[in-house]
């Protein structure tokens, strides 16, 4: 009888070493990164956007913009600018794709904004051919100007230099997460 419950504490301690040395193995990869939520202005937990959109929010820090919009919206960027140009997305409620981007400016650091009643580029101002503009990343500061649904490139003739760089935004229980952006944010040629 001790001899199984010793067999028995034995195996337990051998699983629970397992279990915490497959965990140090994975946070000592080299490039890991942590999952992190999406937080909301106010720096309560971002609720998941449920309507077509564009949100200010916070990931680990860095001031991001979160976008939900249609199937039909990115399907027209690779419409018109050939397949694989529409801004990587996830599925989100109601049939909507989500995306977030940085919200700092490449040319000087300035927080961009999104205006709506602009169409999303200068040559293609309404990806899915809805009658409505499709909007346009703005910076305050120098006009700086990208196309959200197109990668986030600067709109040629702006003095953005580069273009803002997405997270690998996830959806998890509920939770917006994101582990790291796609490129260098802020200041960038
Ligand atoms: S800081 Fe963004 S365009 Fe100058």
């Amino acid at each position: 009888m001790e001899a199984a419950q010793g067999a028995v504490r034995g195996a337990t301690v051998a699983v629970a070493a397992l279990a915490v040395g497959i965990l140090l193995l994975s946070a000592l990869q080299p490039g890991a990164q942590a999952t992190r939520p999406l937080m909301a202005a106010d720096g309560s937990m971002l609720a998941v956007p449920a309507q077509p959109g564009v949100t200010k929010a916070v990931w680990n820090g860095h001031a991001i913009l979160v976008f939900a919009t249609t199937f039909d919206e990115l399907a027209g960027v690779d419409a018109a600018r050939g397949l694989g140009s529409a801004t990587n997305s996830i599925a989100g409620p109601n049939g909507l794709r989500l995306f977030a981007l940085s919200a700092k400016s490449t040319q000087a650091g300035c927080l961009v904004g999104f205006n709506p009643t602009l169409g999303a580029s200068r040559d293609v101002a309404d990806y899915d051919r809805d009658g409505v503009a499709d909007g346009r990343i703005m910076d305050p500061c120098h006009q700086g100007q990208w196309d959200a649904f197109n990668k986030a490139k600067p709109v040629p003739g702006t003095p953005a230099p580069t273009r803002l760089a997405a997270l690998d935004l996830a959806l998890r229980d509920g939770v917006l997460v994101a582990s790291a952006f796609d490129g260098p944010i802020g200041v960038h040629r």
